[in-house]
């Protein structure tokens, strides 16, 4: 029996994204495999005429645009951004994510908060009851990075996080390194319990840049089960409203 096709359920929530988007919009355009399916149907869109702008999250997704005829310009130029579309590592159902496993955390915190609204796409293997499956990616200064390490592991195991080890992220032999020249540790905390606890431990620590803790960010999330249905899901204040 063959596995789950999840070409076909990126493509689909990258497809259901484009019902977001509107002549005229500023775009954030996410990174990953997920955000790039989703840059190919936006570009066949501005081929028919669709007249958007977008600000890209990272030097590849910059590229990628520009190579199929996406219109950018940077994020000060556009913010705040009318929508910007990424896709997650994980997320819950009250859409608190995991992000950075492609390292571009940082980037991509920084257009999505410039945004008006936050449309996450991603298939049904993202989708969890609690975060932390996916080891939490935390973006460090290359200055002294082992010795902010050293001290994100005390802070763990000061709030119960118990034997957690930073792993440095390395590509190639060597130290992967994010657009702002900042080093990796992906750190495997298990069930976070309170990510808005943990999210505000790690940004009080000297040398660490961002984490991939993206909480009250996203606005919709957009599930794809199959690759025919796209579960729809919002955040508890936006389902009252
Ligand atoms: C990059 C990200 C990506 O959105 C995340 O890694 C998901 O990627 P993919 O769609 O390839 O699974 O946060 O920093």
């Amino acid at each position: 029996m063959s596995g789950p096709d999840f070409a076909a359920l990126k493509r689909a929530a990258a497809a259901r994204a484009l019902e977001f988007v509107h002549d005229g919009m500023t775009l954030g355009l996410g990174t990953g495999s997920t955000a790039e399916v989703f840059l190919e149907l936006l570009a066949a869109r501005v081929r028919g005429g669709l007249k958007v702008i977008g600000a890209a999250t990272s030097e590849c997704t910059a590229a990628r645009a520009r190579s199929l005829g996406i219109p950018t310009a940077s994020i000060e130029e556009l913010a705040p951004l009318d929508i910007t579309v990424d896709g997650a590592d994980e997320a819950d159902r009250e859409l608190n994510l995991i992000k950075g496993g492609g390292g571009a955390l940082l980037r991509e915190k920084i257009v999505a908060s410039n945004s008006r609204r936050m449309v996450v796409i991603a298939d049904r293997s993202k989708l969890v009851d609690r975060l932390g499956r996916f080891a939490l990616p935390i973006e460090v200064t290359s200055f002294g990075h082992t010795v902010t390490a050293a001290r994100i592991q005390q802070m763990a195991q000061d709030l119960g996080y118990l034997g957690l080890l930073p792993a440095l992220r390395i590509s190639e032999g060597a130290s992967f390194l994010t657009d702002g020249g900042n080093v990796i540790y992906d750190c495997s905390f298990g069930t976070i319990t309170d990510a808005r606890a943990l999210g505000r431990a790690l940004k009080a620590i000297t040398g660490v840049v961002e984490h991939g803790l993206f909480i009250g960010l996203a606005n919709t999330l957009l599930i794809a089960q199959s690759s025919t249905e796209v579960e729809v899901l919002k955040p508890v204040a936006i389902r009252d409203a």
